[in-house]
């Protein structure tokens, strides 16, 4: 069976793409530095799929390291997740994302090129398109303007895998969403952050089991119906099988001078507000929330058309945010009763 490389795979969404890449029987190797996990992952990814993916401790800077595992593997194609992903952080420290995002990855892309490694699955971000432009947005739209420095290393990532497919026979597709959300039907593998969350979900469920104060809901001037903005929140099941649908589209591929790039979203936009209230009747409490200013880099709407998904790689998204956020609930009361032995539902990629 065919070995993919995953970069970053210990967080969330990578550790979930480790899973079902394993219940499909690919051979699968883990290159991560922890620097946003630990080594739990490894071990839930163990206790779901009963089989041990290959791990190698690297951090994508040291070169010599990273190409040692492709000395020692035959690897069939890559997706790389190997990302800082904070937006307000990268704001503060735009060096570094503009360093670890871009220059190390430059580092992978060029070990692929030297081994004939030539499969990519960039997971991208629909946070490339022109702000300004009114959604939903479609692959041809205009990407640029980023609004910030993490936005703007995906955009730069997006055009240098182009640049590849071009002129040195790459096949890449690159994968755009934007929020997803969910944990591992499992129960044991979540956006459990390290500390204070980045995103929505998580923070509204740590208000939901008073390890924080309150919800400060960004500015309410948008035209939806409670005035709050709203975005795609995408189930981790669909997204990770609209990863498995590229991966797949892309073996197909043996010619080279592959360059798509496809929408995943559900393509219902969902508000502020709603989230809230929809995990108010989930935990049966009242969540305690306020409007604040709005943070600087944010946008008011964003969602996608993912027609073309549908179109070419046969994929949709079929799975509520009342569900995804059921089951991130269920992980926070399986973490609570310590219980670690996995569901017997197997991930039905
Ligand atoms: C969602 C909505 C906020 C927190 C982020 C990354 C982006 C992408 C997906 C990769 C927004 C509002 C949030 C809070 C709030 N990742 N909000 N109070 O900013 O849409 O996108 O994740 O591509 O790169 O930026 O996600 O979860 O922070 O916000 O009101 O405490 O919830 O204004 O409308 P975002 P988010």
């Amino acid at each position: 069976m065919k070995t993919i490389l995953l970069t970053g795979a210990t967080w969330y969404i990578g550790s979930h793409w480790a899973v079902a890449l394993l219940e499909k029987n690919y051979e699968v190797i883990i290159v991560d530095n922890f620097s946003n996990s630990n080594e739990n992952s490894l071990i839930f990814i163990e206790k779901i799929t009963w089989k041990k993916p290959k791990f190698y401790e690297v951090d994508l800077r040291n070169k010599e390291k990273l190409e040692q595992v492709f000395k020692e593997n035959k690897i069939d194609s890559v997706i790389h997740f190997a990302w800082a992903k904070a937006v307000w952080e990268s704001c503060d420290e735009p060096f570094y994302y503009y360093e670890n995002n871009i220059i190390w990855s430059l580092n992978l892309f060029e070990i692929m090129e030297k081994y004939y490694v030539k499969n990519i699955i960039f997971s991208s971000s629909a946070t490339v398109y022109e702000p300004t432009w009114i959604p939903p947005f479609t692959e041809e739209d205009l990407t640029w303007n980023t609004t910030n420095p993490y936005w703007t290393t995906k955009f730069i990532i997006e055009n240098i895998l182009r640049d590849l497919s071009n002129h040195k026979l790459f096949n890449v597709i690159n994968l755009r969403y934007f929020n997803p959300v969910w944990a591992h039907k499992s129960w044991l593998i979540w956006e459990d952050p390290n500390n204070i969350p980045n995103n929505l979900l998580p923070f509204i469920l740590k208000v939901a089991t008073w390890e924080l104060e309150q919800v400060k809901v960004f500015w309410n001037d948008y035209n939806t119906k409670d005035w709050t903005w709203e975005r795609d929140y995408i189930h981790v099941i669909d997204l990770i099988k609209g990863h498995i649908k590229a991966l797949e589209f892309i073996q197909k591929n043996e010619k080279g001078w592959m360059y798509k790039i496809f929408n995943l979203w559900t393509w219902t936009p969902t508000s502020v507000l709603e989230i809230i209230n929809t995990t108010e009747k989930i935990v049966w409490k009242k969540l305690n929330y306020k409007i604040v200013d709005r943070r600087k880099w944010d946008l008011d709407s964003s969602f996608c058309n993912p027609r073309k998904a549908k179109e070419i790689l046969f994929w949709e998204a079929g799975i509520s945010i009342e569900e995804s956020i059921k089951d991130s609930w269920n992980f926070i009361q399986n973490k609570k009763t310590n219980e670690t032995k996995p569901k017997t539902t197997r991930s039905n990629w």
